[in-house]
C-alpha cells in the first residue's frame, strides 16, 4: 500500500537494538562451526523452532545460549555488519546498538574484542553508507552491582578511546532486578560524563519507569510500555520529553501484550508521550525495524501523521550531535 511504502522509506534512526539480539540462527551455527562450539540444538530449523517464548525469562535463556558462539573480534564485526546492512535496506540513518559484555567476559573474551568488532564494523558502515551510530554498554540487571562496577572499570580504556562508545544501559530480568541496585554504578557513569539508557516497564511496574528517571537519572527509557498504569508519570514523560524506545513485535512475541492490536502504544501517544519504534532483537522476535512499523500500522488504527512523528522523534532522541541531526531534516 502507499502507506507501508512511506513507512518504508521514511529516514529513521533505532535507538533499541541488541546485536547479540541480531543474530540469525544461520549465523549462528556459521559462527559455531568457525569457532568449535558445540550447541544445544541439532539444526538451524530446531533453534527457530525453540523461538517460542512465553515471557523476557524464556528468550534470554535462549538469548544468552546464542551469543555463547560470540569469540573472536571478526565475529563481533560479521554479527554488526549483518545488522548495517538491514539497517541501510529499512532507510535508518542513525542506529545506537546495545551489547552485553558481561555475557563475553564471562566466556573469557575481552570487553576490548566486543568493542572493537562492533565499532569497526560501524566504522566501515558509516564510509561505506553514510549511517551514523553509537554504542551504549549494558549491564545485565540479574548480575550484581559488583560485577558491573568491575565491567565498567575494565571498560574504562575503551571509553577513552572510541568516540561513539558514549553510554551505558541496563538489560536483562526486570522482575526482581529493580533499577535502585545499580543507582551507585549509574552515579559512577554520570560521574564519567556518560549517557544514560535504562530498560524500564517493559514487564515491571510503572514505578520502575520513576525509579529509572529518579535513581539511574536515565535519560531515555527503553520499552516502558507500562507507563500508562500511571496518569502522572504519562504526563511527566511528556513534559519533560523524556523519550521512550518501544519494540512492538518484542512485547507481544515476549506477551507484554496478547497481540498488536492491545498495545499501549495508542495510549502513549495520545498522552503525548515521545515514542519510537524499536526492534529490540530482530532475529527472535520476527523482524527488523520496517516490519515493526508495517505490524503497527497494520493493526492498530494509525495514519500517516503518526508515522512521520514516530520517525522524527527517533531522530530528535538520538544521541547525536547538532551537525549529525542537521544532516537529516
Ligand atoms: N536483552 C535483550 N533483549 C532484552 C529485552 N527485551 N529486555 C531485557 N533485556 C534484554
Ligand atoms: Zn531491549
Amino acid at each position: 500500500s502507499p502507506l507501508a511504502r512511506k513507512l518504508c522509506a521514511m529516514p529513521k534512526a533505532e535507538l533499541h537494538m541488541h546485536i547479540e539480539g541480531s543474530l540469525e540462527p544461520e549465523l549462528i551455527f556459521a559462527l559455531a562451526e568457525r569457532n568449535g562450539v558445540t550447541l544445544p540444538y541439532p539444526s538451524v530449523d530446531a533453534l527457530r523452532d525453540a523461538y517460542a517464548f512465553t515471557d523476557l525469562q524464556s528468550f534470554l535463556d535462549i538469548y544468552y545460549a546464542g551469543a555463547s558462539v560470540l569469540l573472536t573480534e571478526q565475529d563481533f564485526y560479521d554479527m554488526t555488519w549483518a545488522y548495517v546492512e538491514r539497517a541501510v535496506a529499512d532507510h535508518i540513518v542513525h542506529t545506537e546498538i546495545f551489547f552485553d559484555p558481561q555475557t563475553h567476559i564471562a566466556r573469557g573474551v575481552p570487553v576490548e574484542v566486543v568493542v572493537n568488532g562492533i565499532s569497526r564494523a560501524l566504522d566501515d558502515a558509516e564510509a561505506r553508507h553514510g549511517l551514523s551510530s553509537r554504542m551504549i554498554l549494558c549491564f545485565l540487571r540479574h548480575l550484581s552491582e559488583e560485577d558491573a562496577f568491575a565491567t565498567l572499570a575494565s571498560a574504562e580504556a575503551c571509553f577513552k578511546t572510541v568516540p561513539r562508545l558514549i553510554g551505558v544501559g541496563l538489560d536483562s530480568s526486570e522482575q526482581g532486578n529493580p533499577p535502585e541496585k545499580f543507582a551507585r554504578v549509574f552515579a559512577r557513569c554520570e560521574a564519567l560524563g556518560l549517557r544514560r539508557v535504562a530498560h524500564a516497564g517493559e514487564e515491571g511496574p510503572a514505578q520502575n519507569i520513576r525509579d529509572a528517571l529518579d535513581l539511574l537519572h536515565a535519560e531515555r527509557i527503553d520499552h516502558g510500555v507500562t507507563a500508562i498504569e500511571d496518569q502522572a508519570l504519562l504526563q511527566r514523560l511528556a513534559a519533560e520529553k523524556i523519550a521512550l524506545t518501544v519494540c512492538p513485535l518484542s512485547n507481544v512475541k515476549l506477551k507484554v501484550f496478547d497481540d498488536m492490536t492491545a498495545h499501549s502504544l495508542p495510549m502513549l501517544l495520545d498522552a503525548g508521550v515521545a515514542v519510537t519504534l524499536n526492534s529490540d532483537d530482530p532475529a527472535y522476535f520476527g523482524g527488523y525495524l520496517n516490519t515493526n512499523y508495517l505490524a503497527v500500522f497494520e493493526a492498530l488504527p494509525l495514519g500517516e501523521e503518526t508515522g512521520y512523528l514516530l520517525a522524527r522523534n527517533s531522530l530528535e532522541a538520538a544521541f547525536a550531535t547538532d551537525e549529525e541531526k542537521a544532516r537529516w531534516v
